[in-house]
């Protein structure tokens, strides 16, 4: 059964306790997004608001870091609730020892590749992270469109994982919409992140169902 993360990124920050509450009972994860103005053209919000949502979140943060050495901050995010802390693999010059700090503070560890990086440069790390995070459109923003190339990406990841008999997940980010949400965890997507396909509708929760 695939997984639901609303991305927060497209939430209403003058009501984030309402924002939460919206989908608190039906998402599976809180989907940060940490951007730094350095790795990604775009600031998104730091830990005062990471604080605040795990007062909020009755399902685990899952933090997607969009920031130069991710090492800086693994311990930081850890004391913060995040349970789930991707970090992008041309982001650090040593994505094994951020792995290892990843799981030694605790939290399942994920590797994330925008579009234009070829998915191999994952396969040396399928056996060490618990997920990988596929890019479907440049991370930096949200509401962009869908990049379709995604199907094929997903579906050679897909089959280096089953092949080598790994339990790594797959999560797919960008774009992510009922429209789309069948046909990608038909090509092997675990967790499917979404923000504007979400918050910017009048029925939060009916998204998030009807997208499972
Ligand atoms: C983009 C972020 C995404 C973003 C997705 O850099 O990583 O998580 O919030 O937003 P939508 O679903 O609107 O594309
Ligand atoms: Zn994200």
């Amino acid at each position: 059964m695939v997984q639901i993360a609303p991305s927060i990124l497209s939430a209403d920050f003058l009501h984030l306790e309402n924002s939460v509450d919206l989908v608190n009972r039906h998402a599976d994860m809180f989907h940060l997004d940490i951007m730094d103005g350095v790795f990604v053209p775009n600031i998104s919000y730091g830990f005062p608001i990471v604080d605040a949502i795990a007062t909020k979140a009755e399902k685990p943060m899952d933090a997607h870091l969009m920031i130069i050495r991710p090492e800086n901050y693994v311990e930081r995010f850890s004391r913060s609730g995040v349970s789930m802390l991707s970090f992008h693999l041309n982001a650090t010059e040593t994505p094994d020892s951020v792995i290892d700090m990843i799981h030694r503070s605790g939290m399942k560890a994920g590797v994330a590749i925008n579009p234009d990086i070829p998915v191999e440069s994952l396969f040396p790390y399928l056996d060490r992270c618990d997920y990988v995070l596929l890019m479907s459109v440049f991370a930096g923003f949200g509401g962009q469109k869908f990049i379709e190339e995604t199907y094929g990406r997903l579906v050679s990841l897909k089959s280096e994982i089953t092949g080598r008999g790994l339990s790594c997940l797959i999560e797919v980010d960008g774009g992510v919409s009922g429209k789309n949400a069948a046909a990608l965890a038909a090509a092997g997507a675990d967790i499917l992140v979404a923000g504007s396909a979400v918050f910017k509708s009048d029925d939060p929760a009916g998204v998030i169902s009807s997208m499972r």
